[in-house]
């Protein structure tokens, strides 16, 4: 197990010596169940909107929700690296950006991630050059669902795999440590982290990646909206907690 805080040297330095096992988290309870499971990595990830607060996407998130959220799970003092998610349009310049992320820092996150490559490469390096870690975040790029018209598989076009390792290089360059890789084709996705230095965390991107993340509330089944098909063990939770409401409710109304 681990032993003190896990910082995000620790996590650049499980690449090629242990695979990582991230997941996102929302609030007080659950950031203590993860960190108690050994997660070493949460994210406060803006998936908040749809599966905690009922937006139909992440563009509907504000800094101050996020924040809200990661005031309550940084108060599980977990001793996982604890990352949050920059809202939709809060990175839009080298100067918000690093307001951005100092705000959620002063909520009590670790680390930030942010959506893009070399698109937002003058603000990652300002948010690096505010001392505050940074975790990438390429390929399917949920806060631009509406410009793209959908969720959509990257990587199959010599151009978009170009694009992906020219992005994930200026990150690691950069200073990032760790990226993930959203809906990226696994052999696109495996050449990333061949070549990459620093971990890759993949969400539906095949097998190779350094680690994978998910959505908690898709590994469990709680999920209000469709569970994606990428995550293949779900625990169907809400199925077994939709049943003890029932049984409780006929206990009370039979009394
Ligand atoms: O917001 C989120 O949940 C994410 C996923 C990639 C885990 O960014």
């Amino acid at each position: 197990m681990r032993a003190g805080k896990t910082t995000e040297a620790d996590i650049r330095g499980m690449k090629g010596r242990r695979r990582i096992a991230a997941l996102t988290a929302y609030d007080f309870a659950m950031t203590k169940l993860l960190d108690a499971a050994g997660i070493p990595l949460i994210l406060v990830g803006d998936s908040l909107g749809m599966v905690v607060l009922g937006y139909p996407d992440t563009t509907h998130v504000t800094l101050a929700e996020m924040e809200h959220h990661v005031r309550a799970a940084a108060r599980a003092r977990p001793q996982a690296l604890l990352a949050a998610d920059m809202p939709y349009q809060t990175y839009q310049s080298p100067s918000a950006a690093v307001e951005s992320a100092r705000r959620l820092v002063a909520a009590g996150a670790q680390a930030v991630k942010a959506e893009g490559g070399c698109a937002i490469l003058p603000q990652v390096r300002a948010i690096l050059a505010a001392g505050i870690p940074f975790l990438g975040h390429l390929g399917m790029l949920p806060q631009s669902v509406l410009e793209e018209k959908g969720y959509h598989v990257k990587g199959k076009t010599e151009a978009e795999r170009s694009g992906l390792l020219a992005d994930a290089a200026a990150l690691a360059q950069a200073g990032a440590f760790g990226i993930v890789l959203e809906l990226v084709t696994p052999p696109v996705a495996r050449e990333i982290t061949q070549k990459s230095p620093i971990p890759t965390l993949g969400i539906g991107a095949g097998p190779d990646c350094d680690g994978e993340i998910l959505v908690v509330t898709d590994l469990l089944g709680t999920s209000p909206g469709p569970i994606p098909r990428h995550v293949k063990k779900n625990s169907r939770l809400a199925e077994q907690m939709g049943a003890a409401i029932v049984q409780w409710r006929c206990s009370v109304e039979q009394q």
